[in-house]
């Protein structure tokens, strides 16, 4: 079940990247040819999702070095690659680990093959984990006939297939202990939506769409059991960047006394900053919030914030599913052990 994937590889390293912009309208695939255009790429969300923006940019770094041999400096072009795609979006930390990766791998002096085939790696090696983390989530959540909510899309598109959320999901799925997945609009982009709604259906997993604002009202009139979401970037205390909204459903889940969980696999973890306040919340274009679809949906000349993210503290959060197991409160704990 389930052969989606946020890219496709042809024959003679020809790398394509699925347009979640037009999903579920359209389903076409984009050729990216060079670094530039994958860095594009992530920034215009043709591509997107922590793990997949990882991904994209690996592919982008081996396109780089193929590149990197017309020029007259390697070392020099391979610093530009990297702080070009370095550059496309500051939040998920997925990204700057992959690249991490890549460019340690470099420094020992190989050649393309090795690090496209390691790009391949990092995507699989997702997926291995996804499917890995979704298990240790559904032996960890109980109950049957769970209506699950999430935010934002922590699915196959999302990741190097499968998902981290919706990993979970899909296990639950699986052994027959779901009785649906709410899925949050996510405004403004509608991840929810259009991206997981989307993924869910076309595997027969019973899903149904909420507005972003509906979590509480939801919660409160006992229609929730869990909410599941992915990260973008887990501090070493446990606290979460998520997409904007998430922390709304945390705190509506502690309210209503709902467990939260996230799952994400360990390269979503920053060991190197304590605690969320050291995590690079991106503010878009105001066009995203005041537009849909390119119709405006206010008055002309209003204003807009575009934050693309919100923290979620350690404390509101119930259990964190990794490919390496469980992890429980105290997080920080959790987090050194498994560092
Ligand atoms: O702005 P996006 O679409 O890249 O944000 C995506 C999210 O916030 C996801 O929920 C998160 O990356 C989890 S990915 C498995």
């Amino acid at each position: 079940m389930n052969s989606l994937k946020p890219f496709r590889i042809d024959n003679d390293f020809k790398f394509f990247l699925l347009d979640q912009r037009l999903l579920p309208y359209k389903e076409v695939w984009v050729l990216i040819d060079n670094y530039q255009e994958m860095a594009a790429a992530i920034k215009d969300m043709i591509v997107r999702g922590a793990p997949a923006i990882g991904i994209a940019a690996a592919f982008g770094y081996a396109m780089g070095f193929r590149d990197s041999e017309n020029s007259p400096d390697g070392n020099i072009y391979m610093k530009d690659v990297k702080k070009t795609l370095a550059a496309t979006r500051p939040t998920a930390v997925n990204l700057f680990w992959a690249l991490e990766r890549m460019s340690t791998l470099y420094s020992t002096g190989t050649d393309f093959k090795t690090l496209w085939n390691e790009a391949f790696s990092i995507a699989l090696e997702d997926e291995v984990a996804c499917k890995t983390m979704g298990k240790f989530g559904a032996d960890h959540i109980t109950g049957t006939k769970l209506r699950v909510l999430t935010h934002c899309n922590a699915g196959a598109l999302a990741t190097g297939g499968w998902g981290t959320a919706l990993g979970v999901i899909r296990e639950l799925h699986a052994q027959g202990r779901l009785d649906v997945v709410y899925s949050d609009e996510t405004r403004p982009r509608q991840q929810g939506s259009r991206l997981t709604a989307w993924e869910l259906k076309r595997d027969g997993i019973n899903v149904e769409m909420t507005t972003d604002t509906m979590a509480g009202h939801m919660m409160k009139s006992g229609l929730i059991d869990c909410a599941i979401t992915g990260a973008d970037r887990i501090a070493s205390n446990g606290d979460t960047a998520n997409k904007i909204g998430t922390y709304q459903v945390a705190v509506c889940a502690h309210y209503n006394k709902i467990p939260f969980y996230i799952a994400a696999p360990v390269s979503t973890i920053d060991f190197s900053i304590p605690d969320g306040s050291f995590i690079k919340i991106e503010e878009r274009d105001e066009s995203e919030v005041t537009h849909i679809n390119g119709e405006i949906q206010t008055a002309e000349g209003v204003k807009a914030r575009n934050f693309g993210f919100d923290v979620t503290e350690n404390n509101l959060i119930s259990a964190i599913f990794t490919e390496k197991g469980t992890l429980l409160p105290p997080f920080n704990t959790a987090i050194l052990t498994l560092r």
